[in-house]
C-alpha cells in the first residue's frame, strides 16, 4: 500500500501532482485545523469509525465544497458530528428514546436521525433540505479535541469519493482527496474501520437505515423492536445498492479460488490457489474483520489480480455491518 510521508503528502490526481499537508495530531495542529474550519475550509480528521471530510455545518458554502470535493450527489444528506447530547440538542429535537440511545452509546458510532430544530442554524444543503437531521458524537480523541477547538458543528461524510470505499488511513483520504482538503489530521488507522450505525428515530417505529459497530441486538435490547427496511431504505438517500465499489469483480461466500483471484479471508482454513490472501481475521473476529475490511479491499483492488473474493462471515453481530459493506461492495454498479 501506498504509505504517505508524515509532513507533506504528494497524491497523482486527474494526471497532476498535487500536495495537502498530512500533520499528526498535536495541540497546535488541532487549532490550526479549526481555524481552518472555521474560515470556511475542509478538514479531514481521524473518528473511531473512518477518516471524516469536515466543513463548519453551519456554512453552505463549505458544506458545497464537500459536494463537490467527493462528487456526491446534493440529495444525500451529511451527518453533523458534535461532542455530545447537549451540543446536539441545540440541533436536533431529541425525545426519551432518543435521548436514552446516545447516553448508551455517546460518544461512539451511532447516528441518530431526528427532526430538525428549526432555526437551528444548520446548513440547509447538509441536511440535504429534509427536516430531518443526521447526527453524532464521535468517540475518538481527535475528533472530540477538534469539535472542542472549533466550537462549531462539523458536517463529515466518509472521506472518499462517492461512492468508493471508505478510509480508514490519512493515506487513503490524501489519495482520493489530497489536493481538495486543506489538512488531513492522521492518526493512524481508524480502530473500528466500519462507518457508524445510522437509526432513524424521527418517527414512531425505530429504523436501522445502516448497520456498524453499534448492533441490531444492542439497539433492541435498549429499545425494543427496530425495523429494518429489507430493501435498500429509500429513507437514507446514501444506501444505494452499489456502494463501496472496487473496480475488480467480487465474489462473496467464495470457497474455492479462481485463477489470478486476490482472497479476504475469515478463519483459520482457508482454501487453496489464491494469487494473495489477505487475512480479515485468522482468529474468525469480527472486530478485527471490521477493522481490516476496508485497507484490505483497497489493497486488493489492484490489476495484479483477476477479481476480489470474499470467504463467507458469519451473519450475527458486527457480520451483519460486514456483510452489508460487502454486498454492496459486490452489487453491480449504479453507472
Ligand atoms: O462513521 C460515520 O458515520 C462516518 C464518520 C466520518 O462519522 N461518516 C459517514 O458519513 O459514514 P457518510 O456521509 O458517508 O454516510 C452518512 C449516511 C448516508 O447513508 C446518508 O444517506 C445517511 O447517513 N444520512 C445522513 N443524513 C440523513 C438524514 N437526514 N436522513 C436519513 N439518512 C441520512
Ligand atoms: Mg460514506
Amino acid at each position: 500500500m501506498t504509505r504517505v510521508p508524515a509532513e507533506k503528502c504528494t497524491a497523482l490526481q486527474n494526471d497532476a501532482v498535487v500536495t495537502s499537508t498530512v500533520s499528526p495530531p498535536s495541540p497546535q495542529s488541532i487549532a490550526r485545523a479549526a481555524e481552518l474550519l472555521r474560515a470556511g475550509r475542509l478538514v479531514a480528521f481521524p473518528t473511531e469509525t473512518v477518516y471524516g471530510l469536515g466543513a463548519d455545518a453551519k456554512n453552505d458554502r463549505a458544506v458545497a465544497a464537500i459536494f463537490a470535493a467527493k462528487a456526491r450527489p446534493r440529495f444525500n444528506p451529511l451527518i453533523v458530528h458534535v461532542r455530545g447530547l447537549t451540543d446536539a440538542e441545540a440541533l436536533a429535537v431529541f425525545d426519551d428514546r432518543a435521548r436514552r440511545a446516545v447516553e448508551q452509546f455517546w460518544p461512539g458510532p451511532l447516528t441518530v436521525v431526528l427532526p430538525r430544530r428549526s432555526g437551528c442554524g444548520l446548513s440547509l444543503l447538509a441536511c440535504a433540505g429534509l427536516d430531518r437531521v443526521a447526527i453524532r458524537a464521535p468517540a475518538h480523541p481527535v475528533a472530540q479535541a477538534l469539535l472542542g477547538a472549533t466550537g462549531r458543528p462539523i458536517a463529515a461524510p466518509s472521506a472518499n469519493r462517492s461512492g468508493r470505499v471508505s478510509p480508514t488511513e490519512a493515506s487513503h483520504v490524501a489519495e482520493e482527496l489530497g489536493d481538495r482538503v486543506a489538512l488531513i489530521l492522521d492518526a493512524g488507522r481508524t480502530p473500528v474501520g466500519l462507518e457508524s450505525t445510522v437509526l432513524d428515530l424521527s418517527e414512531e417505529a425505530a429504523t436501522l437505515l445502516r448497520p456498524g459497530a453499534v448492533t441490531l441486538e444492542q439497539l433492541g435490547e435498549l429499545l425494543g423492536p427496530i425495523t429494518t427496511p429489507a430493501t435498500g431504505p429509500a429513507k437514507s438517500p446514501g444506501m444505494q445498492a452499489s456502494h463501496y465499489a472496487p473496480a475488480l469483480p467480487m465474489r462473496l461466500d467464495a470457497l474455492d479460488a479462481r485463477l489470478g483471484e486476490a482472497l479476504l479471508a475469515f478463519g483459520p482454513s482457508v482454501p487453496r490457489g489464491f494469487a494473495q490472501v489477505l487475512w480479515l481475521s485468522r482468529t474468525g473476529d469480527l472486530a478485527e474483520a471490521a477493522a481490516n475490511l476496508f485497507a484490505m479491499l483497497r489493497h486488493a483492488d489492484r490489476p495484479c489480480f483477476t477479481g476480489i473474493a470474499v470467504m463467507p462471515i458469519p451473519a450475527h453481530g458486527l457480520g451483519h455491518a460486514i456483510n452489508d459493506r460487502l454486498r454492496r461492495a459486490a452489487a453491480p454498479r449504479n453507472s
